[in-house]
């Protein structure tokens, strides 16, 4: 068992999906995994993978939302040389790299209803071809899927194939938000506390007062929330700036996500919650900051050196900052786009 899973298993909410991962694991059924963005649902996805007969073969994800239908394509299914501008030579894609495996689609919800109907085909005859290629490939791949949308309203609005739908949704997991499920913050934070502490060499700890504010938050951005939350934590070396910000979040009323502007302006202690005006200060302005950079690198999609010249800061100083403000790259997807259409 994974060690993920085992702090999976920590709370009674999570009990039943625990049974459902065990009973499902062995079959070859698609499973749709639902639940708000970093509850877990890869976690959940890989520990089906790993549970199942297929353990020793690939587990691979695809993010269905961060590539452009054409693109999204080829990285499913491949592509032939020539197949279009930059395909300078033939490319399995995820289906066949997988094959005995287990493929993950990750915001299902986002997939383009042209590629739709094609993995409808794939997931009802066992085949398909090559993006540009004739020849039939036989698949053999544990389909799950993953997503945070309202497919139901998405099929409503014609926009998510009702059949795909039906096809994918043989079991269906909904995994909780952390706020329902808070018995879990305190094993949660502790495994994260030993893993950075590890990774980074560090014996930091987390104060009691500041366990008991991660127990009264939302946690909207959920599990990753919270990881990212410790991993400040350690890298800073104190719960203090964490703490701070946290507390101001609960006293404006537990919204995580101020708007751009006046989070300065809304940081205001609760009559019970004691916080110092130069505490507020000093959370106003890294909000602030934290606001800044998030938009700025958004803007340049990620690219850092470009973010720095425009915030006119070094691009050392910059990188030290998006991890003092919990900015973390949003996962590796940049890594599974085909080589030669990136470098196009
Ligand atoms: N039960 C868990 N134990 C430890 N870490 C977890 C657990 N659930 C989620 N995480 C961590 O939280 C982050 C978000 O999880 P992820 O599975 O990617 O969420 P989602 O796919 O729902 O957005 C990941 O870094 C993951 O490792
Ligand atoms: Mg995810």
């Amino acid at each position: 068992m994974s060690d993920a899973l085992l702090t999976l298993c920590s709370s009674g909410k999570m009990q039943p999906i625990r049974d459902l991962v065990a009973k499902v694991a062995a079959t070859n059924t698609t499973i749709l995994l639902r639940g708000e963005s970093g509850v877990g649902k890869e976690v959940v996805g890989r520990a089906i993978h790993k549970a199942s007969p297929r353990a020793a073969k690939q587990f691979l994800k695809v993010n269905c939302a961060a590539l452009p239908s054409e693109l999204l394509e080829s990285e499913l299914f491949g592509h032939e040389k020539g197949a279009f501008t930059g395909a300078y030579r033939q490319k399995p894609g995820k289906f066949e790299a997988a094959h005995q495996g287990t493929l993950l689609l990750d915001e299902i919800g986002e997939m383009p209803l042209r590629l739709q109907a094609k993995l409808l085909h794939v997931l009802q005859d066992g085949e398909f071809s090559r993006v540009g290629g004739e020849k039939i490939i036989d698949t053999d791949v544990r389909l799950i899927a993953a997503t945070n949308r309202d497919l139901e309203a998405s099929m409503r609005a014609h926009q998510f194939r009702e059949d795909l739908y039906y096809r994918l949704n043989v079991i269906e997991i909904r995994i909780p938000p952390l706020r329902e499920r808070r018995d879990e913050i305190p094993v949660l934070a502790d495994h994260f506390l030993k893993k950075f502490n590890a990774q980074y060499g560090r014996s930091v700890e987390i104060p009691g007062e500041t366990l008991r504010a991660f127990l009264d938050y939302e946690w909207p951005g959920n599990i990753r929330e919270l990881e990212n939350a410790v991993k400040r934590v350690v890298v800073l070396g104190s719960a203090r700036p964490v703490h701070v910000e946290i507390v101001a979040n609960l006293a404006r009323g537990g919204r995580s996500t101020p708007r751009p502007g006046t989070a300065a302006l809304e940081v205001r202690p609760s009559s019970d919650t004691p916080i110092s005006l130069k505490d507020i200060a000093r959370q106003a302005a890294r909000e602030a900051e934290r606001v800044a950079i998030k938009e700025v690198l958004d803007r340049v999609h990620w690219n850092r050196a470009k973010a720095a010249r425009l915030l006119q800061i070094s691009y050392k100083a910059l990188l030290y900052k998006i991890v003092q403000c919990g900015l973390v790259v949003q996962d590796t997807e940049k890594d599974d786009k085909p080589k030669e259409v990136m470098a196009s």
